[in-house]
């Protein structure tokens, strides 16, 4: 039906006939018949001089043949690609008439983004989602190409399943041939993958499709997908090598460089230096160790088991009395009992509403070790370290934390996280950090005994790592990952210290602890966003800007009305009654 792109043609095309179809994105009148029409396609757009379009109106789809050539002097048009030429003598075809839309699809203007989704065909329209989409499918590219390139097989897994263990809640689906009977949507293809191992892949990768129940936020949807890979015969260096190559090549043919990775974070450090395991590194500010300085302080609220400062440069100036305590106030909604403020000023001295109760050299201690000058604040907080660290990483965040669209890409690996995440203290047993699968670090694992032993004491528990990664992109968790158990006797160790019994162990993954038996191979894997890595690498700070169809906040899809009620017959099939609303 057409020739050409609109946004392809310029200078070079000049004189030549040309056949385009696409959609009026504008008209101006241009004296008695002649207009001027806009018209766009996936590839931009061109302006065409058109004679008699009086029933040309906005989002018809047309079909025009013209000549392409020089605007006039004068009449260029930077700012737009095809904005040296035109397309003159047009005769127009209406392919399909339009209703005026419901909103106007110029990019520069803003649009509630209720109706964007309730009209998401024509918010694809606009430049913004074109853009991000043909990003997305860059990516993807980049990504498989990569996957391949370095030996991995392309391996589709099924969507209904038994359940997942990757921590939220699962979506299920009614089976009408085992009325009473439900499958789980996978929440990823971990079990599957594992299984492949078994089953001699060796290397496997999938953009896969995952489903997770969970409370959506800007970098959550109910739908997700991920880069899923395992691997045969490797260790955590060789998966990081992999996934590494992944990630570079996509932001590769993105942004047209490679970027570089800063040097692996244990996790121990990032939490201590940052207060998070996704650092966002693109700013300083880092958190302050000051619990030494305080041993044997007569102020109360610092004599505890770790004191922590960051120092916002200049922060002072820009804050009134009022911005500072309301700091305070947001730090005790994050768990703090209380936040402590510094003023440094320009002789050097310190104000504070808790100087008095400090002395000369406590005082002159948070200055050096913080680095503060004149007009810098300095914030403290002083607690069980875990709560320190937390809440100084959030305030860290909410002071200082750039743009999503500046400051470059800083890709990380986090490594070495713990095992357990903490004490159930209605079990006394130790909270899995990753999932069960995931292998103890091998300095750590005989400090853990083996079946049947006793239960290590709680800092021995807390104290082991794992061999789990993460990788982090400006502050984001990108994806993560492990060497996994292959071992029957430490898994069983693993459930025995979870409070997994044997039974439940084999009801649950019955299926994998009995492949188990008939020889795996040492293998481990990782998963990343590709939601998150494309909205970063388009500069967006919300995932739903990444994807053509998303749910809105709430989890609804204004355009289909999903989720919906369905009728009396079909729930009869599935064996199901509605129960009224409470
Ligand atoms: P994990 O649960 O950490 O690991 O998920 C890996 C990555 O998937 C992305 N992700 C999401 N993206 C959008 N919306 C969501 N609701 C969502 N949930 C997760 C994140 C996250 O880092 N099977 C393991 C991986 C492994 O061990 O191999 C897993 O799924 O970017
Ligand atoms: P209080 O003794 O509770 O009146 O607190 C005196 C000052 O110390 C107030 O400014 C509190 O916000 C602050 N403060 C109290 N507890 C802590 C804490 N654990 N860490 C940091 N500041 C605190």
């Amino acid at each position: 039906m057409r020739s050409d792109y609109c946004g392809d043609l310029g200078v070079d095309d000049v004189g030549r006939k040309v056949t385009l179809c696409g959609w009026v994105a504008r008209r101006r009148e241009h004296g008695a018949s002649l207009a001027f029409v806009d018209l766009r396609d996936r590839s931009g757009f061109v302006q065409c001089v058109v004679d008699g379009a009086a029933d040309l109106r906005s989002e018809y789809v047309v079909r025009v043949t013209g000549t392409v050539r020089l605007r006039p002097e004068g009449t260029e048009n930077p700012a737009l690609p095809t904005g040296a030429v035109e397309v003159g003598q047009c005769t127009v075809e209406v392919l399909s008439a339009a209703e005026p839309p419901p909103f106007p699809l110029s990019e520069h203007v803003d649009v509630d983004e209720n109706q964007r989704l309730r009209y998401r065909y024509l918010d694809l329209r606009r430049e913004r989602l074109q853009r991000n989409l043909r990003l997305r499918a860059a990516v993807n590219s980049a990504v498989r190409t990569a996957m391949e390139r370095q030996g991995f097989l392309e391996l589709e897994t099924p969507l209904l399943i038994a359940s997942t263990p990757e921590g939220a809640r699962d979506f299920v689906v009614p089976s009408r041939l085992k009325p009473g009977s439900f499958y789980a949507l996978p929440q990823s293809p971990q079990l599957f993958k594992q299984l492949s191992m078994v089953g001699g892949l060796d290397r496997y990768y999938q953009i896969a499709r995952c489903l997770r129940d969970e409370d959506l936020r800007a970098d959550r949807q109910f739908e997700f997908s991920q880069l899923d890979v395992e691997a045969s015969f490797v260790d955590a260096v060789d998966i990081r090598r992999f996934v590494t190559e992944a990630v570079l090549a996509a932001a590769e043919t993105v942004t047209g460089e490679r970027p570089s990775f800063l040097p692996d974070l244990t996790w121990h450090e990032a939490m201590e230096r940052f207060g998070s395991d996704k650092p966002d590194v693109r700013f300083g500010m880092e958190l302050v160790e000051l619990t030494p300085l305080f041993a044997s302080t007569t102020f109360n609220a610092f004599r505890a088991p770790c004191v922590k400062a960051i120092r916002e440069p200049q922060g002072a100036v820009q804050r009134s009395r009022k911005q500072l305590d309301d700091l305070v106030e947001q730090a005790k909604r994050w768990g703090a009992k209380g936040l402590v403020w510094m003023r440094v000023e320009s002789d050097g001295t310190v104000a504070s509403p808790v100087a008095k109760f400090l002395d000369e050299s406590e005082l002159r201690g948070i200055v050096e070790a913080t680095g503060a000058e004149a007009g810098d604040l300095v914030l403290v907080v002083a607690d069980e370290r875990p709560l320190v660290r937390h809440v100084l990483g959030l305030l860290r965040l909410n002071l200082g934390r750039p743009p999503v669209n500046e400051g470059g890409l800083h890709f990380l690996w986090v490594v070495d996280f713990p095992l357990f995440e903490g004490i159930d203290p209605e079990t006394g047993g130790p909270v899995p950090a990753h999932h069960p699968f995931t292998m103890p670090h091998p300095d750590d694992l005989a400090g853990l005994g083996g079946p049947g032993e006793p239960v290590p004491p709680a800092d021995v528990l807390l104290g082991a790592r794992s061999q789990a990664y993460d990788l982090v992109l400006n502050g984001w968790e990108l994806g993560s990952g492990s060497v996994r158990i292959h071992r029957r006797e430490v898994q069983s160790r693993i459930f025995e210290l979870l409070g997994i019994g044997a039974e439940e162990a084999q009801r649950k993954f019955g299926f994998l602890l009995d492949a188990f038996r008939y020889g795996a191979p040492p293998h481990a894997g990782f998963a990343f966003g590709i939601d998150r890595l494309v909205a970063l690498l388009a500069g967006e700070e919300n995932i739903r800007e990444v994807i053509a169809f998303p749910k809105t906040q709430s989890g609804q899809d204004p355009l289909t009305n999903a989720p919906g009620e369905i009728d009396e017959r079909q729930l009869r099939e599935l064996g199901l009654r509605v129960l009224p609303r409470t």
